[in-house]
């Protein structure tokens, strides 16, 4: 066996009590790094934070829209676990919404969690990894990021958003030399509870579960829906330094949406 993919690390992942996030950090433990979750959920993000072992996880609230707690964030996982070198912002929430169908307050409500939270965990993250160790920052933007879905109107866009933000930052860490990398993966439909929220919606209009699911992996070429851990991976490799010369770059994990 060759030695843990993240041996020594220190990562901060928003959203870490669920789904994507929640894959991440156990992949990232698996590979010797030290996790905080930070999470809405805070009794989820305490529950899996407990399970992975105190020595090597922590769970603190957080909520992506608000500055000050990231700040305490970063603080806490520093404290615990040494400098952060690491910073996922896999946070989001995804709302269906046509432009006829969206509010504005709906609109706002989105690009606040996935565009700002996202903007900000790059913000801290950069301010955290050039005065410390260096690093790497993966944000979790979309394959709705790149072709759209007309049902997805805010979503889309802060997707999109997440994609380009990623490429700003990661230009301007090169151009000031900061040992930082920054990357986003596109996931494709992921059986978390996002897209369980999907299965609910799709039962309160008549549908069956299968019908939703198969619904979802019928766009992908693959015909399935991906699972937690293969987004996970991808993050797991842009966390590493086994990615030392890729920044400003996307991964598609998507069973072949996008080909
Ligand atoms: N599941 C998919 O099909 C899919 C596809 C493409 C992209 N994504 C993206 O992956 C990321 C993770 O989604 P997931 O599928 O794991 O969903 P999930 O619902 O399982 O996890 C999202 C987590 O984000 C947290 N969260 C929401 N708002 C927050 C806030 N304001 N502050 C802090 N935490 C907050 C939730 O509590 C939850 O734990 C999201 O950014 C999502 O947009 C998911």
């Amino acid at each position: 066996m060759g030695a843990p993919r993240l041996a020594g690390k220190t990562a901060l992942i928003s959203g870490g009590a669920s789904g994507i996030g929640a894959a991440t950090a156990r992949r990232f433990v698996e590979e010797g790094a030290c996790v905080v979750l930070g999470d809405l959920q805070i009794d989820k993000a305490h529950a899996l934070a407990e399970s992975l072992g105190r020595d090597v996880a922590r769970a603190t609230a957080l909520d992506v829209r608000d500055e000050g707690q990231w700040r305490a964030a970063a603080k806490l996982a520093a404290d615990a676990f040494g400098a952060l070198t690491t910073v996922v912002n896999s946070a989001g929430v995804s709302i269906p919404g046509t432009i006829e169908e969206a509010s504005l307050e709906h609109f706002r409500h989105t690009m606040a969690i996935n565009l700002d939270g996202t903007f900000l965990g790059c913000k801290i993250g950069v301010e955290a990894l050039k005065g410390g160790r260096g690093g790497a920052i993966v944000n979790v933007s979309s394959t709705l990021g790149v072709k759209a879905g007309a049902i997805f109107t805010a979503y889309c866009a802060s997707k999109g958003g997440v994609r380009m933000l990623t490429r700003a930052v990661a230009l301007h860490c090169a151009a000031q030399n900061y040992d930082i990398r920054v990357n986003a993966i596109l996931p494709g439909a992921i059986h978390t509870e996002m897209v369980e929220g999907y299965v609910e919606a799709g039962l309160a209009a008549g549908a069956t579960r299968e019908q939703v699911i198969s619904g979802f992996a019928s766009v992908h070429p693959m015909q399935r829906l991906g699972r937690p851990h293969e987004p996970a991976d991808a993050i797991l490799f842009l966390a590493s330094d086994e990615a030392s010369f890729t920044t400003g770059g996307e991964i598609a994990v998507d069973g072949g949406y996008l080909a």
